[in-house]
């Protein structure tokens, strides 16, 4: 993250104790994603010459915030920084767990409620804008409408940006759609019969699109269009987990790359940190094996941070 580092030997040795106090203090999150926003963030904290008030935006159960604030408590503005979400159970369980913390019920899809939260020098927007292209899915059309659903994602990021303050961050971490061809088709196999029916699983039970799979050139492999495939591997850790029944109606893909930065540009967010991350690349290896040549499993993560000019 170049504009944020300062490269003093000073720095790196400072970058390297971070280094380590995250490798240990995220095991508990399990290699899951947002292990990586947590530790842009904290850089950004680090690089900052005052206490930052600090937004998240879909904060679920505030491990985020909460391991912020437990790393950089001088950094950060605690009794005006919060987290938001509409889930209540998630925020009932962040108010227990990190109560140094405020920790409110509201949408941030909704422009009016955003507009009562006042300004902030960081806001946080980690595994939670896909939510706002998945409420676009449609009934009639039995599946995900997606031109309103970009059209939310824009709305919503360009009434989240206006509440930055001067110089101030926003940190996006996110599905992302692979910058290859979406039509090809990658044939893969599965490694043992439980993989197999994970897939139809998926298959039959994704709701914001339609899956078609064509049978493969084997008894046990099939066919996927790119697009597909990236759906299905993202999905993959939760298909038959009781996390399955919310997943299934979410689409973390909406965007490619191309398409974020340009948001980005579009709110005058200059782009200071642009990382795409395979966060499951091992768990999928155990699961498939791709047998169409040339093709590698996509990475499906994207990491963003934008700062106002
Ligand atoms: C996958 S979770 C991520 C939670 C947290 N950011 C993290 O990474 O630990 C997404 C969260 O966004 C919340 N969410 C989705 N749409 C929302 C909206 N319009 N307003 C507020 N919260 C929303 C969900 O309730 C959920 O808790």
């Amino acid at each position: 993250m170049p504009a944020l580092c300062v490269s003093t030997g000073l720095a790196s040795l400072n970058d390297s104790f971070w280094d380590f106090y995250w490798e240990s203090h995220l095991a508990f999150l399990q290699g899951q994603g947002k292990g990586f926003a947590i530790q842009s963030a904290s850089q950004i904290l680090r690089g900052s010459t005052k206490p930052a008030r600090i937004l998240e935006l879909g904060c679920g159960e505030g491990q985020i915030l909460g391991s912020l604030l437990q790393a950089h408590p001088e950094k950060i503005q605690v009794s005006s920084s919060m987290g938001v979400d509409r889930d209540d159970d998630a925020l009932g369980k962040a108010r227990r767990d990190y109560p140094g913390l405020q920790f409110l019920s509201g949408s941030f899809t909704d422009a009016r409620y955003l507009s009562t939260l006042g300004k902030f020098d960081l806001i946080l927007l980690v595994n939670a804008l896909h939510h706002a292209f998945s409420d676009a899915y449609d009934e009639e059309l039995g599946q995900i409408d997606e031109q309103a659903g970009k059209q939310n994602v824009a709305q919503t990021f360009a009434a989240i940006c206006t509440y930055l303050n001067p110089g101030g961050y926003l940190l996006l971490f996110d599905g992302v759609e692979a910058n290859t061809d979406a039509q090809q088709w990658i044939e893969f196999r599965f490694r043992h019969p439980a993989g197999r029916q994970r897939f139809e699983q998926f298959t039959r039970e994704y709701l914001p699109f339609r899956i078609q799979s064509q049978p493969g050139s084997t008894a046990d492999s099939v066919c996927l269009r790119q697009r597909d495939f990236t759906r299905y591997i993202t999905k993959l850790i939760f298909v038959g987990k009781p996390l399955w029944e919310r997943e299934r109606r979410e689409s973390y893909q909406y965007f490619n790359e191309s398409e974020f930065c340009a948001m980005f540009d579009q709110n005058e967010l200059s782009i200071v940190h642009n990382e795409i991350i395979s966060v499951d690349y091992e768990r999928w290896q155990d699961e498939i094996e791709l047998i169409t040549a040339g093709i590698e499993f996509p990475p499906e993560h994207i990491l963003l941070v934008g700062q106002r000019c």
